[in-house]
């Protein structure tokens, strides 16, 4: 493969930084599926998917908290994606490794299209409640 790595940069920074944080740590376990080492495929997309169960259980959390409205929209992505991932881990032990590759590659496509959408939307809503807190306790 000579196609460039994909990995973290402030294009996919939405100034709120736990969710920064834990974004990072999405683009790290994401890139790394892109390591050329079929043996530890399935190791690694393991990795991704238990750290995916908790990036969007904080995030559906977040949105409860704070009633933002487009919460179904946004939870029913998280869900799709899962089960995606969850669907082809069991098709590639089941023997279709070539959907390793197309995993690896759709992802990144998948995580920037989220998070300049529903992550940008509930970040600034985020952003906006606590600037309205701050000026009413003021
Ligand atoms: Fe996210
Ligand atoms: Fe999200």
């Amino acid at each position: 493969m000579t196609q460039t790595a994909w990995g973290w940069s402030d294009r996919l920074s939405l100034s709120y930084a736990a969710m920064d944080e834990t974004h990072k740590e999405f683009v790290a376990l994401c890139a790394a599926l892109s390591e050329n080492n079929p043996a530890s495929f399935l190791t690694r997309l393991d990795a991704l998917i238990v750290h995916s169960i908790a990036h969007f259980e904080q995030e559906n959390r977040w949105m409860e908290e704070t009633a933002f409205p487009p919460a179904a929209c946004h939870r029913q992505e998280h869900d799709t994606v899962l089960e995606v991932m969850q669907e082809v881990r069991r098709r590639i032990a089941d023997g279709e490794t070539d959907l390793a590759e197309r995993l690896a590659e759709e992802l990144p496509h998948w995580f920037e299209h989220h998070v300049d959408t529903m992550d940008n939307m509930l970040a600034r809503f985020m952003l906006s409640n606590q600037g309205a807190a701050g000026a009413s306790a003021a």
